[in-house]
């Protein structure tokens, strides 16, 4: 196990980690359907407590990965362990985990109550015990007072609650939701964000959550796990993952990102097709700069519009989307290029059409290999 530990240590980007500290490590751990390859071999530590997101697109394994954990799937290879055990080859209800899936299925036939109290019933807990349990599951939830009422009686956000009741009931230690969030409307799946991780914070659970929105994943996350076609691209902090993504599919799927393609000069320049750009200076930029082509990468709330006509590049206002905060310029370079700009509402104060010239501090810039 210490060599697990290290492992995970280095995962988690710290120097050490006791055994205690690690909820979950899997290792090789890969899965084949026939020719389909929906996972490839990977590894991943989810520390005690933490919130981790698997994020990315349809099809890149985070299902796969979510029902591998909770042993509705057996992997091809690899290891799982849980709490430091081998937990590969046990059976679901061995795992301690609680699973609520994206059809949060709620039994029709039974009342809240009873769909709530079903996984304790199940278990043969006295009757005493299933109703405090249960009252307090739902009271964790804000639905106290909704126990006789049917499933068809609730509103989808409350028939999401009473799933995520129905999983906290017995206290798994390790909780696992996939897509839980996606059929709610906006302004639900705000509230039920905060209601996570207000439940996350009051019962110190680990939680996997698994979604394809990407600022779901920023707003939940103590870290994101970046998969695409089966594969991490990247795990690390929504902040790391915003402010460096390790490659262009991460600046890609995490926000707008502006993008410009050029060759490194030794000169600390990038020459592009729409004018010298500077080379960012910090160590991970620095070794792209040693590639023949590269691809330097500003985020839209970096870049600012030089009124003196300074700038690094220039372009044409092609369109101004007004976003109640702030509204977003479409700028398109002489390349054809278009470049995301957003600036605080009130000073929206360019128009189709009108040419601009853009800069922005380069350390605020990233250069990623092409
Ligand atoms: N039972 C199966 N048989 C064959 N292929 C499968 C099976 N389950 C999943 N796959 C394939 O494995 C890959 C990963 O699927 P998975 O369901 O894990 O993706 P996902 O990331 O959850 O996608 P989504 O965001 O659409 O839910 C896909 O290419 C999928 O078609
Ligand atoms: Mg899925």
């Amino acid at each position: 196990m210490d060599k697990l530990a290290d492992f995970a240590a280095e995962e988690c980007g710290t120097p050490y980690l006791p055994a205690s500290a690690i909820k979950m490590r899997i290792e090789g751990l890969s899965k084949h359907y026939g020719n389909t390859v929906a996972l490839h071999p990977i590894n991943l530590s989810v520390k005690t407590g933490e919130l981790l997101t698997l994020l990315g697109p349809s099809g890149s394994g985070k299902t796969t990965l979510l029902q591998i954990i909770c042993g509705l799937t057996a992997p091809t290879a690899g290891k799982l362990f849980i709490d430091s055990q081998d937990r590969t080859k046990s059976l679901v209800h061995e795992r301690d985990i609680g699973v609520v899936f994206q059809n949060y299925a709620l039994f029709p036939h039974l009342n809240v109550f009873e769909n709530v109290a079903f996984p304790l019933q199940m278990r043969r807990l006295p009757a005493t015990d299933v109703k405090r349990r249960v009252m307090h599951a739902l009271e964790t939830v804000k639905l106290a007072t909704f126990g006789e009422r049917f499933p068809r009686e609730l509103s989808g956000g409350q028939q999401q609650r009473v799933a995520l009741a129905r999983c906290l009931v017995y206290e798994p230690s390790l909780l696992l939701m996939d897509e839980s969030l996606s059929a709610l409307d906006r302004k639900l799946r705000e509230s039920m964000r905060v209601e996570i991780k207000r439940i996350h914070r009051e019962t110190g659970s680990t939680i996997i959550f698994v979604t394809h929105d990407q600022e779901e994943a920023l707003a939940l996350s103590d870290r994101v796990c970046l998969m695409n076609a089966g594969r991490i691209e990247q795990i690390g902090t929504p902040q790391a993952i915003y402010e460096k993504p390790a490659s262009s599919f991460v600046a890609d799927f995490i926000g707008v990102s502006n993008k410009l393609r050029g060759k490194p000069g030794r000169d600390g320049w990038l020459a592009t097709v729409d004018g010298n750009v500077p080379l960012p200076t910090d160590e991970d930029s620095l070794a792209a700069a040693n590639a023949a082509e590269a691809m330097l990468i500003v985020r839209p709330e970096h870049i600012c519009i030089d009124d003196t006509n300074n700038g690094f590049v220039s372009g044409r206002v092609i369109e101004s989307i007004y976003g109640g905060a702030e509204t977003r310029l479409l700028v398109e370079l002489q390349s054809g290029a278009v470049l995301t700009v957003r600036q605080a509402a009130r000073t929206g104060r360019y128009s189709i059409g009108d040419v601009v010239s853009l800069r922005w501090q380069v350390e605020h810039s990233l250069l990623l290999r092409h």
